[in-house]
């Protein structure tokens, strides 16, 4: 079946994964929403290339880790679309910092942001895709399963995504809606320089059997894979997109 036509959202597309999702998902004849919270530029950016793909882009601002923003974004979908295919819950944030500096600002802003924003958007997202069924998929990391230094309030908003993303599959199945998660190691983008600055992180590419890091456009490769009715099959899984590298980490422990 043709995606050509439908309408996607994918939250944080202005830049890094988000952006390689929407620009593989509208080089396929879908048509994107790009959501973003600080960066203006970047998103009308992401919308002049994926208008240059020849499909329709619309930018809209909303901090989802705040529920006011995230029902004023789908109360403007539904005003302006009145329909929505694939939700793609891509946008995420966090505080690196050791188990004993981490406070309940810290633990709000992140588990908010990257897996309350899951909930109450796929809520919203199922409203508008009633009678026509619809794909939801979430982006996690492989910090959901293995410690990562300093990455804990990460690592569990990850965790509880990947839990959600099981239970929404079970409970909007009988609305046609398929909801998986792809969760990455280390890929090249801002956020991985901001966790390389901290320490958070080491050039993987050694740790990568495939022999070099996973690029943005691996992951949107997947999450494409899954928006697909291909995927039709696949519900409430967590596709990990590593190139190899957890399940070689003994193996290359002595690297
Ligand atoms: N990079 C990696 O190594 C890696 C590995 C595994 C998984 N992931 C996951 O992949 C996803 C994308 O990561 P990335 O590396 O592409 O991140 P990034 O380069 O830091 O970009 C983050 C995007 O999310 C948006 N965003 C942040 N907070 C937001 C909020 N409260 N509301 C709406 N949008 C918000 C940002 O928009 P503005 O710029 O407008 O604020 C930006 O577009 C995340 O879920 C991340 O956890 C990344």
């Amino acid at each position: 079946m043709s995606l050509q036509g439908k309408l996607a959202l994918v939250t944080g597309s202005g830049r890094g994964i988000g952006k390689a999702i929407a620009l593989k998902l509208a080089s396929q004849g879908i048509n994107i929403i790009i959501n973003y919270f600080r960066h203006r530029e970047n998103a009308e950016q992401t919308a002049r290339d994926v208008e240059s793909l020849g499909v329709k882009a619309e930018v809209i601002k909303a901090n989802v880790g705040d529920p006011e923003k995230i029902d004023e974004m789908f109360d403007m979908i539904g005003t302006k679309f009145g329909c929505l295919d694939i939700l793609i819950n891509n946008a995420a944030s966090g505080v690196g910092r050791p188990v004993a500096d981490i406070d309940v600002k810290a633990w709000e802003w992140t588990m908010d942001i990257n897996a309350r924003a899951l909930l109450l958007c796929a809520q919203r997202a199922a409203k508008l895709m009633e009678g026509r069924g619809g794909k939801i998929v979430s982006i996690s990391s492989l910090g959901s399963r293995f410690v990562l230094p300093n990455y804990t309030i990460v690592g569990v908003s990850k965790a509880a995504l990947e839990a959600l993303t099981r239970y929404l599959a079970i409970e909007l199945a009988p609305q046609n809606i398929c909801v998986n998660t792809v969760a990455a190691s280390a890929v090249e983008t801002e956020a991985l320089k901001f966790y390389f600055k901290e320490g958070l992180a080491k050039d993987s590419s050694q740790l990568t059997p495939a022999g070099r890091m996973v690029a943005p456009e691996d992951v949107a490769n997947i999450v494409a894979f899954l928006c697909s009715e291909e995927a039709f099959m696949i519900r409430g899984q967590t596709i990990i997109v590593d190139g190899g590298t957890s399940v070689g980490l003994f193996a290359l422990a002595g690297k």
